[in-house]
């Protein structure tokens, strides 16, 4: 491989004390205490490092300990002893202010001991958005955080509604924390998501024909075969569309973004905040026809579902970004939860060229620039070549690239973690990203329930035909089903 210089970043930390919120959570259980382990063990983080694991249940060091050690024991870890002897739990009162500044005390007594020297404070809010605020607020009096030394996480969805959103942006300002705050997306945190930045503007044949002149559509798929019934109480209230959309909205702004002028944050946020700006508003009858809602059969039975809840578990839709770009080119997304198999996945969707060979040997979408994010990262690229065989017949033939992982390779969790541990916000949201992005929520979401768009049932595995029927109004397919 021929790998160039003066574009790998090496990734690493001098050290940090992590104070998680939500401890005790689903997110932590599956992602974060995994991550911070995993940090850990690859040594990207070593000597300079401690974990206060923060929630309101009753444990102590040693029952936290084995439940931290049962969590890493299933994701086939070993010999994280170590890493056990710097996780401590606090149990805390969210509501009570007194119970920060114990935390504050005992943050104090474990940085002495484990960070010498070091003043960097990590703080990750895994909790749910109407506990915020709040803790934002008791964190700002007892820590006193300040750019320099403090970094804090918070969750999508950034407050529950628009309003919420909008009040939480300017409590960050008016309380001077703003700088401090990283809005975490994991799906920027992914190596085949990044990748789609690097494929597009370091080769001159994408760069150059990534738009409304050479692309006809982009489709993009999100499949998960996983139900929601862990995680019930949060999903219920929320459903697909919420709870996936801004991650589909990365992908987009990947996809769709202008050459940022230098490769710095503030010139990249401008880029995306370009495309976020630019989504288009669709007006009732584009709701209408293009706008999907399924709920999985056996969705209404899992023990916590509201009587009357009409959450759905897939959305089909269309969008469109209004830039000079990419004025006219639709962007279809599919997602949903127990479909046949997890999937991510970036349909790039060329024109069809129109000369005497091709009206000839016509065949359907004759160059698709895939990214498939996971389970695997593949690229792929397909064109028309000659067949196999004596015959001069045409087929529709294709590339493929596997990109390979290394044991050292930080996950999504594990790249953001060490990014914000780091102070780089790149691969962060800021307040006016987040705006823009739920402006489309709430006006999709506002348009859906004024036009009673129904919530269709689909069999677990199956895809709704109205999704299928709905890239047919504009006369063309799906390129994965
Ligand atoms: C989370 C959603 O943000 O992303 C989950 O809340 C979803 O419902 C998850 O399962 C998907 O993440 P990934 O990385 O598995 O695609």
């Amino acid at each position: 491989m021929n790998e160039k210089k003066g574009i790998c970043f090496e990734i690493f930390s001098s050290g940090v004390g992590v104070c998680l919120f939500g401890a005790t959570g689903d997110l932590s259980k599956k992602k974060l205490i995994p991550s911070l382990y995993n940090l850990y063990a690859k040594e990207y983080v070593r000597e300079n490092f401690f974990v206060i694991n923060i929630g309101s249940k009753d444990y102590d060091e040693e029952s936290f300990r084995e439940y931290v050690s049962r969590i890493l024991k299933s994701e086939g870890a070993q010999n994280y002893e170590s890493f056990l002897s710097r996780n401590f739990y606090f149990k805390i009162d969210y509501s009570d202010e007194k119970s920060y500044f114990n935390l504050y005390k005992k943050f104090l007594q474990l940085e002495s001991r484990f960070l010498n020297g070091v003043k960097n404070r990590l703080f990750y809010l895994a909790i749910p958005p109407g506990f915020v605020e709040k803790t934002l607020l008791n964190i700002k009096n007892s820590f006193n955080p300040k750019p320099r030394n403090t970094e804090i996480i918070i969750e999508k969805p950034y407050g529950s509604n628009f309003c919420e959103a909008l009040n939480l942006n300017l409590f960050l300002k008016e309380n001077n924390i703003e700088k401090c705050v990283y809005r975490i997306d994991h799906y920027l945190g992914k190596d085949s998501v990044l990748n789609i930045l690097l494929v597009r503007f370091l080769n001159f044949a994408f760069d150059k024909t990534f738009n409304n002149k050479f692309i006809d559509n982009i489709q993009i798929t999100v499949y998960e075969e996983e139900g929601v019934e862990d995680r019930i109480s949060f999903y219920d209230s929320i459903g697909a569309f919420k709870d996936m959309i801004t991650h589909i909205i990365q992908l987009i702004s990947f996809v769709a973004m202008d050459l940022p002028k230098d490769m710095n944050q503030r010139e990249i946020k401008k880029s995306k905040i370009k495309v976020l700006k630019n989504i288009k508003l669709f007006s009732e009858k584009e709701i209408k026809d293009y706008f999907i809602r399924g709920r999985y059969l056996g969705y209404e039975n899992i023990n916590g579902v509201k009587k009357d809840s009409d959450t759905e578990t897939f959305v089909a839709f269309k969008l469109e970004i209004e830039t000079y770009r990419w004025k006219g080119v639709p962007f279809y997304v599919k997602c949903g939860k127990k479909m046949k198999e997890k999937m991510t996945r970036v349909d790039i969707v060329y024109k069809n060229s129109d000369n005497a060979f091709s009206n000839k040997y016509f065949i359907e979408n004759s160059n698709i620039l895939s990214f498939i994010i996971q389970p695997q990262k593949i690229m792929e690229f397909r064109f028309n070549a000659k067949s196999d065989g004596p015959r001069f017949c045409v087929s529709a033939q294709s590339w493929n690239k596997h990109f390979n992982t290394t044991l050292l390779t930080p996950s999504d969790y594990e790249r953001l973690l060490l990014d914000a541990v780091n102070k780089d916000k790149t691969l962060f949201l800021d307040s006016v990203e987040m705006e823009y992005i739920w402006r489309y929520i709430k006006h999709t979401e506002d348009t859906v329930l004024k036009n009673k768009i129904i919530l269709e049932r689909y069999e677990p595995k199956k895809i709704l035909d109205s999704c299928l029927k709905m890239i047919e109004k504009d006369k063309r397919k799906w390129i994965y089903v």
